[in-house]
C-alpha cells in the first residue's frame, strides 16, 4: 500500500502517532506545512491518504484541509485521526468525531482517536493560557461524573497516555 500520513503537531503527540503509523505500514509521513505546499498532482499516487490533526477545543486543528479535498479521492483509502488529552473513553470524543465528516463524506472515509497528553512545556504561549483557564474551570465545576472528575485532576499537568495500540484499528481499516 501507497499511503501518505499527514499530520498537524503543536507539540509532538500527533505527530509520533504519524511516525509510529508509518512504522507499522511502511507508510510516508509529511507535516501539514509541506503538504498545504503541494498541488493537487502530488496526491494521485498513493492509493491511501490519512490525516492526523490534535483536538482544540472540541475541532480538529487543520481537518479541513483533509475534508475539503476527500471528494476528489474517492476510491483511495481515507482516514482521520484525532489526538487529544482525552482518554479514548472520554466524554466528548464521540461528539468531536462524529462531526467532522459530512454524512456523505462517511460513506468513503472514516475517523479515529487516539489519545495523547499534555506538554505544558512544548505548547505555544496562547496555548498554555488557554489550557490553563480550562483546567481552572474544570477545577470549580461541581460534577458527580467521575470521568469529569478524574480530566478536573489530570488536565492541570502534563502526562503521557499516549499508547500505539490505538492505531490497531485505522492499521485494520487500511489494511481490510
Ligand atoms: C487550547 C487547547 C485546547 C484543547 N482542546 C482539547 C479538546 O477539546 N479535547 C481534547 O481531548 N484535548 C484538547 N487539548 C489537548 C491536546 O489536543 C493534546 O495535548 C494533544 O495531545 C496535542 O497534540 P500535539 O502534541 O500533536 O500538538 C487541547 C489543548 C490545547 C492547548
Amino acid at each position: 500500500m501507497n499511503l501518505l500520513i499527514v499530520y498537524a503537531s503543536q507539540t509532538g503527540f500527533t505527530k509520533k502517532y504519524a511516525d509510529w503509523l508509518a512504522e507499522k505500514t511502511g507508510g510516508e509521513t509529511m507535516d501539514i506545512k509541506d503538504a498545504e505546499a503541494k498541488d493537487d498532482k502530488f496526491f494521485a499516487d498513493y492509493d491511501a491518504i490519512v490525516f492526523g490533526g490534535w483536538a482544540n477545543a472540541g475541532k480538529i486543528v487543520k481537518s479541513a484541509w483533509f475534508t475539503s479535498r476527500i471528494d476528489g479521492w474517492k476510491g483511495k483509502k481515507l482516514a482521520i485521526y484525532c489526538v487529544g488529552a482525552s482518554p479514548n473513553d472520554g466524554p466528548h470524543v464521540d461528539d468531536m468525531l462524529n462531526k467532522v465528516l459530512t454524512a456523505d463524506q462517511q460513506k468513503y472515509a472514516k475517523v479515529f482517536y487516539c489519545q495523547g497528553g499534555l506538554d505544558y512545556d512544548k505548547m505555544s504561549f496562547g496555548s498554555r493560557l488557554a489550557m490553563k483557564a480550562f483546567a481552572a474551570i474544570l477545577k470549580k465545576k461541581k460534577t458527580d461524573d467521575p470521568a469529569e472528575k478524574l480530566m478536573a485532576e489530570m488536565v492541570g499537568k502534563s502526562y503521557d497516555i499516549s499508547d500505539p495500540k490505538y492505531l490497531d484499528p485505522i492499521i485494520s481499516y487500511l489494511e481490510a
